[in-house]
């Protein structure tokens, strides 16, 4: 059985405890953290200088979600920061293949995101370029929404072309993951899921993720 991997988003966490909210996700592969800017989602949360606070003290890797415009211009400084994994937003880049290039290049993992409407096909062909793809399963912006069944095919269409492709790209869902809908997005092909409120909702976030880890393995 393969196991999958289950990141946390600190999103749904107690922001002003966040080392302490750090500490009772330890058993999870990585965190994830959303970066959101108010211009590429209505929402706005956290800079770099907080993100590398947080890299100084959590105790699995960074997963760096950054929901900002003008991706080119600000996601290498996270990958320049140590931060392990950086995902970027295709619709917020001009040059994906460039940025992703620039990532690698400054040692961090490269992962690229697709909002819920944006096709796959376009970008399957710089798949090598990737560690990571993330299909969002909700609008991004916000924790606690309803995961939308119609990324589905689209997630079973990206695993066809990263297993036909022959590279090791993980396949990311985050949105609305819980110990139901991930039986789903693990069914279609995902591997590493984000769960924001599933976790840090739950009165043991550590033992929500393993109850996810179990439900999402297959
Ligand atoms: C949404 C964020 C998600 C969010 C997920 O824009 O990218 O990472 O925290 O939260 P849940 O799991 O509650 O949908
Ligand atoms: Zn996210």
């Amino acid at each position: 059985m393969a196991q999958c991997c289950i990141n946390p988003s600190i999103l749904s966490a107690d922001f002003v405890n966040l080392e302490a909210e750090l500490r009772r996700i330890s058993n999870a592969d990585a965190v994830h953290v959303d970066v959101m800017d108010n211009h590429f989602v209505p929402n706005l949360t956290i800079g770099l200088p907080v993100v590398q606070r947080i890299q100084a003290v959590s105790p699995v890797p960074l997963d760096a979600h950054l929901m900002i415009a003008d991706a080119d211009r600000w996601a290498p400084g996270f990958a320049d920061a140590g931060i392990a994994s950086v995902t970027f937003h295709a619709e917020a880049s001009i040059a994906p293949i460039k940025l992703a290039r620039e990532l690698r290049a400054r040692g961090a993992k490269a992962g690229m995101a697709l909002r819920p409407g944006t096709p796959v096909e376009p970008y399957l062909d710089m798949l090598p370029e990737l560690d990571l793809l993330l299909i969002m399963t909700v609008e991004p912006g916000f924790g606690g929404q309803s995961f939308l069944d119609l990324t589905l095919p689209k997630i079973r269409r990206a695993r066809a072309a990263i297993d036909g492709s022959g590279v090791a790209v993980a396949l990311q869902v985050d949105g609305g993951i819980t110990e139901e809908t991930i039986v789903r997005a693990a069914e279609a092909g995902a591997n590493v899921f984000v769960a924001g409120s599933a976790v840090y909702g739950a009165a043991d976030p550590a033992a929500a993720v393993e109850r996810l880890r179990a439900a999402g393995s297959r």
